[in-house]
């Protein structure tokens, strides 16, 4: 088993401001820890771009996480900028792991479709984007987690043993 180390990354307006509790975000951090991931880093930011940026960029080249998950931002709103900002700094995308997110949530709920999420590759970093409400984290987490230790450990050059 690979111990992950986890990113927790937060795109909100309102709760970067300090006028919303990010909810969401906590709810990752006690789900990955839950599982015996260590969270190496958490940022709660504005929507906007450079600002995500940054905080990507610093989670995976500097922290070097095997796993940033984003939460917010994946939305229609003219602010929503999470999934451009990903694959701007990203290698390759990863496309099944939002092709599974959406497939299963729209299963829960027709607003999945609503979602622009996107999963990619920066170097040995995974960023898979989830949506804003912790309601949203909760059952998107599930949908995934048991794929990302192979996924970490596929990232660092091993096998499929
Ligand atoms: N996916 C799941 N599993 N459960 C949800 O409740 N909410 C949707 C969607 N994906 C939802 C979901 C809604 S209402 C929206 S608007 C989009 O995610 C985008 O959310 P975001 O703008 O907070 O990123």
């Amino acid at each position: 088993m690979h111990e992950l180390r986890i990113g927790v990354l937060t795109c909100s307006d309102t709760r970067s401001a300090g006028s919303a509790e990010d909810t969401s975000g906590k709810a990752l951090i006690a789900l990955s820890e839950e599982r015996g991931w260590s969270i190496a880093a958490y940022h709660v930011v504005p929507d906007d771009h450079d600002v995500i940026a940054n905080a990507l960029v610093e989670m995976a080249d500097v922290d070097e996480v095997d796993v940033i998950l984003t939460t917010g931002g994946t939305g229609l709103g003219p602010r929503d900028v999470c999934p451009e900002v990903t694959l701007a700094h990203c290698d390759r995308l990863v496309p099944g792991i939002a092709e599974a997110i959406r497939a299963e949530s729209l299963l829960i709920t027709k607003r999945a479709m609503l979602s622009r999420g996107v999963a990619a590759q920066r170097g040995r970093t995974l960023i898979i984007n989830l949506p804003g409400s912790e309601k949203a984290v909760r059952e998107s987490f599930v949908m995934v987690a048991d794929q990302l230790e192979h996924a970490a450990e596929m990232m660092a050059g091993g096998g499929h043993g």
